[in-house]
C-alpha cells in the first residue's frame, strides 16, 4: 500500500496519482487489481449505489457501511473516506469523534472533507490527531444548494484568487491531498504548481497531480446523468443488461438450466424413494 510519503514523491517525479471511487467489495477488488493508487468511498455513494438526486441524504453510517466492504475487497491501497454532509460542521470535537469513528470502524486510510473557511480549522484538528485528511476544493456538491447547483468554479480572476488562497490554507493545515472539482485546467496548473502536496483533479484537466473518476461514470454502470467531464472507458451497464436479458429470456424458454448445471440421485436410491 502506498503512503502519503509516497503520494508527495509521486508528485515532485511527476508521476500521475490514479483515484478512482468504490463502494463495495467486487468494486474495490476490481479497483486494485486495475493498481489505481487510491480508492475513494465517496459520497456519491448517495447517487450513484443509493439512488438519492443529491449526496446531502448520505449518513456516516452509510459511509462506514460501505467503507467496510471496500476495505475488504481492497485491502492493499490507500482508501479515502468522504466525511458525509453535515458531519462536520459542528463542534470540532464532535468531528474528531467522527472521523475516529470512521478510521477506527472502517480502518480506512484518510477521510475527505470539502470546503475551505471553517473547513480549515477541521483539518487542522483531525491532522494534528493523526488523521490523513484530503482537502476537496471547486465545486463541493454538499454545497450545491448554497451554490447554486453543480456548475464550474473559479472562472473569474476573483475566485480564481479565492480558490488560490483556499489551497494553500488547505496544504498550510496539514492537508495530505486536495481534491479540485470542475475548474479551468489553467487554475489547476497554477495551484499545482504553487503546492507541495498532490492535486487531484476531476474536471480539472490534465494538469493536476492526479486523477479521480466516479466508478460507476467510467464503466457507465447505472443511468444516472454522465457529466461532461467523464470518459467513458467500458460499457459496463450495456454487458450487464446483456446479461440480465439472457438470462431471463433463458429462463422462459427452458434453457436454462440444463442437466450440466443440476444435480443428480443415484439411481438406487431414486429405486429405493419409490420403493
Ligand atoms: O463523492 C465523490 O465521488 C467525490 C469525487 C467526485 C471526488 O467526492
Ligand atoms: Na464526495
Amino acid at each position: 500500500m502506498k503512503t502519503t510519503a509516497q503520494f508527495l514523491q509521486m508528485k515532485a517525479h511527476g508521476e500521475k496519482i490514479v483515484m478512482v471511487t468504490a463502494y463495495d467489495y467486487a468494486q474495490a477488488t476490481l479497483a486494485e487489481q486495475a493498481g489505481v493508487d487510491m480508492i475513494l468511498v465517496g459520497d456519491s455513494l448517495g447517487m450513484v449505489v443509493l439512488g438519492y438526486d443529491s449526496t446531502m441524504r448520505v449518513t456516516v453510517e452509510d459511509m462506514i457501511h460501505h467503507s467496510k466492504a471496500v476495505r475488504r475487497g481492497a485491502k492493499d491501497t490507500f482508501v479515502v473516506v468522504d466525511m458525509p454532509f453535515g458531519s462536520y460542521h459542528g463542534d470540532v470535537n464532535d468531528t474528531l469523534q467522527t472521523a475516529v469513528r470512521i478510521m477506527q470502524e472502517t480502518n480506512a486510510n484518510a477521510v475527505k472533507v470539502e470546503g475551505a473557511g471553517e473547513v480549515i480549522e477541521v483539518i487542522r484538528k483531525l491532522t494534528s490527531a493523526g488523521i490523513p485528511v484530503v482537502a476537496h476544493l471547486g465545486l463541493q456538491p454538499q454545497s450545491a444548494g448554497v451554490l447554486g447547483g453543480y456548475k464550474v468554479q473559479g472562472k473569474t480572476a476573483e475566485q480564481a484568487e479565492a480558490l488560490i488562497r483556499d489551497a494553500q490554507a488547505v496544504q498550510q493545515a496539514g492537508a495530505c491531498a486536495v481534491v479540485f472539482e470542475c475548474i479551468p485546467h489553467q487554475l489547476t496548473e497554477m495551484i499545482s504548481r504553487q503546492l507541495v502536496i498532490p492535486t487531484i483533479g476531476i474536471g480539472a484537466g490534465v494538469e493536476a497531480d492526479g486523477q479521480v473518476l466516479v466508478y460507476h461514470d467510467l464503466l457507465k454502470f447505472g443511468e444516472h446523468r454522465v457529466p461532461k467531464f467523464v470518459e467513458i472507458f467500458a460499457d459496463a451497464g450495456r454487458v450487464m443488461r446483456e446479461g440480465l436479458a439472457g438470462y431471463t429470456q433463458a429462463v422462459k424458454n427452458g434453457t436454462f438450466p440444463t442437466l450440466a448445471h443440476s444435480f443428480t440421485m443415484q439411481e438406487e436410491q431414486l429405486d429405493q424413494l419409490y420403493g
